[in-house]
């Protein structure tokens, strides 16, 4: 099965954790348009949804889905999004699509978080994928040196800004044993809007697609 295949055998899983009725948070990246197409199968069962970026409001769109605002919404009862690394106990990083404060957003809005990824995004130490930094654009390159001093190496992704506006670190280097304490520390340096760690609020689902199927972990 290929990488691809993964992602969207575990995307129609998601479907499953949709309930009648409800507004659906939905995430972004490759995995997410997977459930989005699969999503819009059974459009007429949800009141619709709300976007952790403009692409994703997009595509939701052109399905005939409609998006809503997060202020206008209270209650979300369930959030699917990807990841580009997870651990055992559902500690994620993500943002490699630079969506990471929305999705993080949204994600702490949402009673359940169902993440969806392919087998290869299994790891046992979070940190081989540069970890994303969203960071106020004025104060890029004080952040850059405040996680030098932390032992990262941020590279500034060029020609990138963020649906907010901003811009983002790709931080390299870090051995992430304590995802909790690393992604606090980060938030903590002025500038920073967020980081891609999301462990503070982890996943509560995650399906992962393996040679053998849908494996759920919880
Ligand atoms: C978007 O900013 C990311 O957080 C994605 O959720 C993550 O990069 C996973 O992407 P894929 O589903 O494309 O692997």
């Amino acid at each position: 099965m290929t990488q691809d295949e993964m992602k969207k055998m575990v995307a129609h899983a998601a479907l499953e954790y949709v309930e009648a009725g409800a507004i659906i948070g939905v995430g972004t990246g490759s995995t997410a348009n997977h459930f989005i197409d699969a999503l819009a199968g059974i459009k007429h069962k949800i009141d619709g949804t709300v976007a952790s970026s403009e692409a994703t409001a997009e595509r939701l769109k052109g399905h005939g889905i409609a998006v809503f605002e997060l202020n206008e919404v209270s209650d979300i009862p369930v959030y699917v999004d990807g990841a580009d690394e997870t651990n055992k106990y559902l500690h994620l990083i993500k943002g490699g699509g630079g969506a990471l404060t929305r999705e993080k957003i949204i994600a702490a809005a949402s009673n359940k978080f169902v993440c969806v990824a392919d087998g290869s995004k299994l790891v046992d130490v979070l940190g081989a994928f540069p970890l994303p930094v969203e960071v106020i654009p004025m104060a890029r390159s004080y952040v850059a040196r405040e996680i030098v001093n932390m032992g990262g190496q941020p590279e500034w992704r060029e020609n990138f800004i963020t649906d907010n506006g901003n811009q983002i670190l790709d931080v390299r280097n870090l051995e992430i044993l304590d995802p909790v304490k690393m992604e606090a520390q980060l938030n903590n340096i002025v500038g920073v809007v967020t980081n891609g760690l999301f462990s503070i609020r982890p996943a509560d689902v995650l399906l992962l697609g393996t040679e053998e199927g849908v494996k759920t972990i919880t």
